[in-house]
């Protein structure tokens, strides 16, 4: 069902192919985005699905530059997940890096891809002035409704992320996509591989702002979710990641997991 996603196809001629791993309608590259992401052929992607570094999980610099399980994780030391680069920026240089890669990224994509950025309440202001220094038209935020949360006493509970999303330029509204939520109500992953994993179940809904079959990036892949969530949707994916433990942990998710899907319809 539908072409195999070739690399050579996407990639510039001269373009150094970095470490990856891939299956009939998947990639992960193994590498920095800011630097893999010139490597594209300009106008390649249909869609920019993601979940960046939110350089967050305090208010002070110091509570910042902690280890991102100190920041989002409740996990006791010996259960720790790996933890992940990139998020200890200060709020200039995080601007000044998400500028970068989000303009360097439209260039990778077609003219009306949509993008769909996550990121909690204290970076949503900086996010969305990146997102359009970048070139990219703002178009709303959707809600993730985590549901479960600390209570805070005489506080409203901080239960949600936020899903930025726009468009490279202008999105007629005849495009072949149905009408999508606003809010998504999911709790988080159970049995967790990655320290801010998403549900797989938001990201095969959140996909769906893609036009079916197309091709989809994810510049921070994680543990893969968005490049699986797409893949099982139908569409093909490129996910690229930074951190050794999640290339590899992230792969090894997605390969099981649609070799899994193949076995229970006997495709082998
Ligand atoms: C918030 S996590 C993504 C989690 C993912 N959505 C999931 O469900 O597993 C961000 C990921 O971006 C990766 N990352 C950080 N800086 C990067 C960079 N410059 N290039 C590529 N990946 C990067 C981190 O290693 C981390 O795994």
């Amino acid at each position: 069902m539908g072409k195999t996603l070739e690399l050579a196809a996407i990639m510039k001629e001269d373009a150094v192919r970095p470490e990856h791993t891939g299956g009939k309608k998947w990639e992960i590259l193994h590498g920095d985005t800011l630097r893999l992401v010139n490597a594209f052929e300009p106008g390649v992607f249909d869609a920019v699905i993601t979940d960046p570094p939110y350089a967050s999980g305090g208010t002070k610099q110091n509570e910042r530059n902690r280890m991102t399980n100190q920041k989002y994780s409740s996990m006791k030391q010996g259960n720790a997940l790996p933890d992940f680069d990139g998020d200890n920026k200060d709020q200039r240089s995080w601007m000044h890096w998400m500028a970068e890669w989000l303009y360097d990224v439209r260039k990778a994509c077609k003219s009306g891809a949509p993008i769909c950025l996550f990121i909690d309440w204290r970076q949503y202001p900086s996010i969305t002035d990146a997102l359009q220094w970048a070139g990219w038209i703002w178009r709303g935020t959707a809600v993730w409704d985590k549901g479960n949360s600390r209570p805070q006493k005489g506080r409203f509970r901080q239960q949600a992320e936020y899903i930025v999303w726009g468009s490279n330029g202008a999105m007629p509204i005849s495009r072949p996509v149905s009408c999508l939520p606003g809010v998504f109500r999911y709790g988080n992953p159970q049995n967790r591989i990655h320290v801010t994993e998403k549900p797989l179940q938001l990201m095969r809904d959140v996909v769906q702002i893609c036009e079916s079959g197309g091709l989809i990036l994810d510049p921070f892949a994680g543990a893969g979710t968005t490049v699986l969530a797409a893949v099982q949707e139908g569409y093909q994916a490129v996910g690229i990641e930074v951190t050794d433990a999640y290339y590899k942990l992230g792969t090894d998710r997605i390969r099981y997991a649609l070799e899994e899907a193949n076995q229970e319809r006997g495709e082998g």
